[in-house]
């Protein structure tokens, strides 16, 4: 215990998923239940992850939580269900006279910081990093094992998916108290319907053509489901369009589907395509999209090796440019689920329970990510 009464200290990151099946009802608003399972792909961490630190300290006067910099209310209602949750599993664990926990903490207050490395922008599932690394990080902290993504759900609904790596499915389940609608890492025999089913088949089978057409269309799915409300919700707007228009184009060109688009809530795209269509497809992008000149870099992420366009495609695709019409693209590949930050001088709260100064000082792009998407 350090002088002024901190006892204990974790910090974990946890990544972003993107639903290829997506959820987009509830059949429980509170306990955030699902009308229908979902499956995503969750995204590497080199490039878009949560970083959560917690501290439990004894001096601490009440529970308190910074986002991205900025203190943030913690009495809302879903960081409120994470909390009593991992509460409830801790006193359930010690109750249960289990040797293996650490019951000091349990009556102590707890400080949370969190950041994301991505500029977050509406439509890159930054909450279902965020409560998943919220969880992740108090499990840790009170020696919660088990399966967190049940937790994690009642943050935010994809949440659940961000706590496992690779595909990752959300079974709805049935019980009315939502204790089977959890996630698991992508299994063939877990029987699911509709789509669903023929999802995982081209998942295992390896079958791009497949998962790219079902991406697609289950996107548009959502999107038309969203129009179709009253008054409508209208998350894409010209661009998304028109980078729609150019997948298609793209992919009839070829002769093949090599490349897919989805879109959540926000008009940003996710582009799904194998390796070895990478250069060209960006090169596509890049003369549809002319980056503004003066910019910062317009490929971010890993690195895409150059590729030379040909007159062909760009005929073929025959779209008006819309400059600057991209800002920039995040180029990174599939990664595994949470893990912890063995590092001590990776925490973001200091000896003192508060967010070190590099946590406090942070860019005003990423002041909106808290207030839009990191939304808890
Ligand atoms: C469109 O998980 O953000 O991204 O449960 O209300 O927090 P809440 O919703 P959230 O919904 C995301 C829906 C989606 C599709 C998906 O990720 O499956």
């Amino acid at each position: 215990m350090t002088e002024d009464g901190m006892e204990k200290t974790y910090t974990c990151t946890a990544p972003v998923n993107i639903a290829v099946i997506k959820y987009w009802g509830k059949r429980d608003e509170d306990l955030i239940l699902p009308i229908n399972s979902s499956l995503s792909v969750t995204l590497h961490q080199d490039q878009l992850k949560t970083t959560t630190t917690v501290a439990i300290g004894n001096s601490f006067q009440e529970d308190r939580i910074w986002l991205n910099g900025k203190e943030e209310d913690i009495s809302h209602p879903r960081l409120q269900s994470c909390l009593r949750e991992i509460r409830r599993l801790a006193r359930k664990r010690r109750n249960d006279a289990d040797p293996g926990v650490d019951s000091t903490g349990l009556t102590h207050k707890v400080h949370i910081c969190s950041i994301n490395n991505f500029p977050t922008a509406a439509g890159l599932a930054s909450s279902a990093a965020g409560f998943a690394c919220l969880v992740y990080t108090l499990a840790q902290a009170f020696g919660v094992e088990g399966e967190l993504s049940v937790v994690a759900r009642q943050g935010s609904g994809s949440a659940c998916r961000s706590m496992y790596g690779g595909f990752v499915q959300w079974l709805m389940g049935h019980q009315s108290d939502g204790k089977d609608s959890l996630a698991q890492q992508h299994r063939a025999e877990s029987v699911v319907p509709g789509r669903m089913v023929e999802m995982i088949k081209a998942v295992h089978s390896k079958d791009f053509t497949e998962f790219a057409e079902l991406t697609m269309k289950d996107s548009n799915q959502f999107h038309a489901t969203c129009l179709d409300t009253y008054p409508p919700i209208i998350y894409l707007n010209r661009v998304s369009h028109q980078v729609i228009n150019l997948v298609h184009r793209y992919n009839h060109h070829y002769g093949e589907t090599r490349v897919a688009y989805t879109f959540d809530a926000g008009p940003n795209a996710v582009i799904f395509t194998l390796e070895q269509h990478i250069p060209d497809f960006i090169q596509a992008v890049r003369h549809f999209f002319p980056p503004e000149t003066n910019g910062g870099e317009f490929i971010k992420g890993l690195p895409v090796p150059h590729a030379d366009l040909s007159e062909e495609l760009k005929i073929a695709i025959g779209l008006e440019p819309m400059p600057k019409g991209i800002s920039y693209i995040i180029s990174t590949k599939p990664g595994p689920g949470p893990c912890v930050v063995r590092d001590p001088t990776q925490h973001l709260l200091g000896p003192d329970g508060l967010p070190k100064n590099t946590v406090r000082h942070h860019s005003p792009e990423t002041d909106t990510v808290a207030k839009h998407k990191n939304g808890y």
